[in-house]
């Protein structure tokens, strides 16, 4: 923890530390929408790469500013999707278990990611089942939260609690807008809390969620932000909390206003282009969670 910052006055009188975070991007030099696989995509519309990188770059920037690492990989040409980091993999501990993508557009980054794990000197688990990283695996506190229902399978819930030894909650979306669970659920505060407290909280849309998982959620997380339909639909939860700032859409008003009142300092940054890929700002980053002691 090298950012001990505290929070503004807040109305919750919570204290908000920035915890230091290490990031994986791909700079979207060959971003464009090519074919559908979600909702928000329509070849029809043009896209603009060079808009793209702007809006790619302000977000690096903001990481950088904030004191977090960024590492890179090189995007690959044909590979348009590759930008979205998060559906690279789910690194814990220096372990990056590989991604097995739904489509076949996006299969080839699966190896390309692992290649880079290798090379960076993670241990790679190569995967049996289809799963989409980050996109669908959250860590909260110890806790592993899987989405499917879109594209990670619950095979896959299996497999990444075999590979980490963690506690998974499986959940399941249920509006095809949300297909990946970190475009319902933010993680803002990842950490159990010292004395064993629990400070591990979530941001997330109701809408999103079956029945079922609704009520794991609230069942779980008490003290969770629950976001508008309104906000949930601009990708306001697609987003990156450090523990103190967080990084969301200008568009979700009504979330940056309850990220403030719960003493979390918002930065805006707007990742238009990118969404029309159906990705925004969390899309864009994986987590490199190192070894305590080796990084
Ligand atoms: N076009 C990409 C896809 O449909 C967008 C991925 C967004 N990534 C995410 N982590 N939600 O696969």
């Amino acid at each position: 923890m090298h950012n001990t910052a505290t929070g503004p006055s807040n109305t919750s009188g919570a204290e908000r530390i920035a915890q230091h975070r290490r990031y994986l991007m791909c700079r979207p030099e060959h971003f464009t929408v090519s074919y559908t696989i979600n909702p928000w995509m329509e070849p029809a519309k043009p896209t603009d790469t060079a808009k793209a990188v702007r809006q790619w770059q302000t977000l690096y920037d903001t990481y950088v500013e904030l004191g977090h690492e960024v590492e890179l990989i090189d995007p690959i040409e044909g590979l348009p999707d590759m930008v979205y980091t998060a559906n690279g993999g789910f690194v814990i501990d220096g372990v990056a278990y590989g991604a097995k993508f739904r489509f076949q557009e996006r299969v080839p980054e699966g190896p390309a990611f692992m290649d880079w794990f290798g090379n960076r000197g993670f241990d790679v688990v190569d995967p049996r089942e289809v799963n989409e990283g980050e996109g669908d695996f959250l860590l909260v506190g110890d806790t592993i939260l899987a989405g499917t229902g879109f594209r990670s399978t619950g095979d896959s819930h299996r497999e990444v609690g075999e590979v980490f030894g963690r506690e998974v909650i499986s959940l399941t979306l249920i509006d095809p807008r949300f297909y990946h669970l970190d475009t319902a659920i933010a993680v803002l505060d990842p950490v159990q809390g010292p004395g064993g407290v629990d400070h591990a909280n979530i941001a997330y849309l109701p809408g999103a969620f079956d029945e079922a998982s609704r009520a794991i959620l609230a069942e779980r997380y008490p003290d969770a932000i629950r976001v508008s339909d309104e906000d949930g639909s601009v990708f306001g939860l697609n987003s990156a909390s450090d523990g103190r700032n967080v990084i969301i859409s200008p568009r979700a008003k009504g979330f940056e206003a309850q990220l403030r009142e719960r003493g979390y300092n918002p930065i805006l940054v707007d990742l238009s282009e990118l969404l029309l890929g159906g990705g925004g700002i969390k899309c864009c980053t994986l987590e490199l969670r190192s070894k305590e002691t080796s990084v």
